[in-house]
C-alpha cells in the first residue's frame, strides 16, 4: 500500500550536541553535565567510551552534513552546547570559536538544502552550574539560562526559524536524582521536582524572550513524555494506576508548555507526599502567559501500567511508582539489543490524543529511532551494513503518523534519531542509530547505511509503500 504525507510535510533527522559533537576546542573547566556523569561512573559506560570523541561531528561536519542530504534528510534538529557556547556563564560572555562554529553549521546545512532547527539544551548544563547551585534547582540558574537563550536568538535567529528550549527535560532529574539510574544515583524525589520546576520556568522564560527578539519564529519544547497504556482500561484499579502515571510521565511538561498550568493531581501528590518544590503565584503567571507554539515529541516506546500490586514502604523516598505497577506485557514486540518495545501505533494515539486534549498544536516527531547492536554482521560484500530491520520500523512508524495525520493531526514532520552513528548515555557506541555509520574501527570513517536510500526516496517523494497497518 502507498502511504503519502501532505505537501509541507518533511522528513529529517535529530543530532544530539553532547553524542556527536566532542569535546575538541573546549577547555577542561567547560564541561557539561553528561561528561561529569561519564568522568564519575565511567566503568559503566560501555567500553569506558564517553563524549569526549563521540562522533567528532565537530571535526566532520561538513562531510557529515553532504551525506544527511544524500540520505534525505530536509530539516536537522541539533542544539547548541551551552557549556561550549559561553566562556563566562554568569555573565553571559561567548566563546567566539564556539559561536562560529555552530554559525557554520548552521549555514552548511542551509547550502546542503537542509532547514536548521536549533534546540538550547539536550542536558548540557555546564558543569560549573551543577557543583555550584544544583542547577535547574536554583532560580539563578534559570536567570543565567534565560540569559544565554536571549544570545543564542541573537546569534542564529537571523537563519534558525524554529527553536526548541530542551531535548527531553525530564530525562536527567528522573534518571540521576529520582530513580536513581545514572549519577550521581540519587533517590531525592524533592530535589529531582525542584529541577523539573526549574527547566519549566526555563521553558517560559524563554518563549517569553523569544516573543521580543523573534517574533516571526516559532519555538517549543521537546518531550519524551511516555505514553501511557493501562493493562486493562476497562478495570477502574489499572485505569487509575495509568492515571497516576500519566500526573508524573506526560503531564508536568505538556499542560505547562501547551496549556499553561500544572497538573492538580499531580501538585496534589507532591504536597501529599512532602516533596512539592516553590510554586509562587509569579510562576504560575509566567507559565501561564508562555506557552509554546509547537511541540516535540520524542518516541521509543509506551509505558505500560498496572494496578500496585508490589508492597510499598513508606521509610523509603517518594517514587510514583508507589502508586503504580509498570507492567511487562507478556508476548510484546521487542527491539532485543536496546531492551525496549516496538509498538508504532502509538504515534497514532499520540496525535489523536494531540488533536483532542492540546488543541491540535502544531508538532513534530523529534526522535524516533531504532539502536542496533554488532551491525558490522548486517554488512554487504561493498561493506554497506544491509539495515532493513531500521527501514521496517521507521515505515511502521510512519504509517501509523500517517494514518493521524489523515485524520486531522497537525503533525508536520518525523526526525529520525539519528543522523549518524553516537554516544548514547551509558550505552556509548554500543547500539547504533544512525543513517550514517561511524566506523570506530577505521578512524570514524563515515558510510551510508542501505537505509538512507531508503530514507531519502521517502523524502523526496513525501510517501512510501508499505503493507496495510
Ligand atoms: C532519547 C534521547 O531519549 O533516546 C537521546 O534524546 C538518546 O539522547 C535516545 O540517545 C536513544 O536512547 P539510547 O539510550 O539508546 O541512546
Amino acid at each position: 500500500m502507498k502511504y503519502t504525507f501532505p505537501e509541507g510535510f518533511k522528513l529529517g533527522a535529530t543530532g544530539a550536541g553532547w553524542q556527536m559533537e566532542g569535546e575538541t576546542d573546549k577547555r577542561p573547566d567547560q564541561k557539561h553535565f553528561p561528561h561529569l556523569m561519564w568522568e564519575n561512573d565511567r566503568e559503566n559506560w560501555y567500553l569506558g567510551l564517553g563524549p569526549d570523541v563521540a562522533s567528532d561531528f565537530y571535526g566532520h561536519f561538513r562531510e557529515d552534513i553532504p551525506m544527511f542530504r544524500k540520505a534525505g534528510i530536509l530539516q536537522y534538529r541539533f542544539n547548541i552546547d551551552w557549556s561550549r557556547f559561553l566562556d563566562d556563564y554568569e555573565n553571559v560572555v561567548v566563546n567566539e570559536k564556539a559561536a562560529q562554529y555552530y554559525s557554520d553549521v548552521i549555514d552548511c546545512l542551509i547550502e546542503n538544502g537542509i532547514e536548521p532547527v536549533l534546540c538550547l539544551e539536550h542536558w548540557e548544563l555546564p558543569a560549573a552550574l551543577y557543583e555550584k547551585y544544583d542547577g535547574y534547582a536554583s532560580r539563578h540558574v534559570v536567570d543565567l539560562y534565560a540569559r544565554y537563550a536571549r544570545e543564542a536568538f541573537r546569534r542564529y535567529g537571523d537563519r534558525v526559524k524554529t527553536w526548541f528550549t530542551f531535548n527531553e527535560p525530564m530525562v536527567i532529574p528522573e534518571l540521576c536524582f529520582l530513580n536513581g539510574f545514572w549519577w550521581p544515583k540519587e533517590h531525592q524525589p524533592a530535589r529531582a521536582f525542584r529541577w523539573i520546576h526549574g527547566k519549566i520556568l526555563c521553558t517560559a522564560r524563554a518563549v517569553e524572550i523569544f516573543r521580543q527578539e523573534l517574533p516571526e519564529g516559532k519555538i517549543g519544547v521537546i518531550v519524551n513524555p511516555p505514553y501511557i497504556i493501562p493493562r486493562d482500561a476497562n478495570n477502574p484499579a489499572d485505569a487509575e494506576a495509568a492515571d497516576v502515571a500519566d500526573n508524573f510521565y506526560w503531564r508536568p511538561f505538556m499542560d505547562t508548555a501547551i496549556l499553561g498550568h500544572y497538573p492538580q493531581k499531580f501538585l496534589d501528590i507532591l504536597q501529599r507526599e512532602n516533596v512539592m518544590f516553590d510554586l509562587t503565584e509569579e510562576d504560575k503567571a509566567l507559565i501561564a502567559k508562555n506557552t509554546v507554539d509547537i511541540l516535540g515529541m520524542n518516541y521509543y516506546q509506551p509505558m505500560r501500567v498496572k494496578a500496585k500490586e508490589t508492597p510499598w514502604d513508606d521509610s523509603q523516598p517518594f517514587h510514583p511508582n508507589k502508586y503504580f505497577d509498570n507492567y511487562d506485557m507478556p508476548g510484546k514486540r521487542m527491539n532485543p539489543y536496546r531492551g525496549w518495545e516496538i509498538y508504532p501505533r502509538s504515534l497514532y494515539d499520540i496525535g489523536m490524543r494531540i488533536k483532542r486534549e492540546y488543541h491540535n498544536i502544531d508538532w513534530v516527531v523529534s526522535e524516533s529511532g531504532m539502536g542496533v547492536q554488532n551491525e558490522e554482521q548486517y554488512k554487504n560484500a561493498e561493506g554497506i551494513i544491509q539495515d532493513t530491520y531500521r527501514i521496517e520500523f521507521i515505515a511502521e512508524h510512519l504509517a501509523w503518523l500517517s494514518k493521524a495525520v489523515a485524520e486531522g493531526c497537525n503533525c508536520h514532520g518525523y526526525w529520525l534519531f539519528a543522523s549518524i552513528d553516537n554516544c548514547s548515555p551509558y550505552n556509548t557506541f554500543k547500539n547504533r542509530y544512525g543513517l550514517v555509520e561511524v566506523d570506530r574501527k577505521q578512524n570514524l570513517k563515515r558510510r551510508l547505511k542501505a537505509s538512507a536510500d531508503w530514507y531519502r526516496a521517502a523524502a523526496e517523494s513525501n510517501s512510501f509503500d508499505f503493507k496495510e497497518i
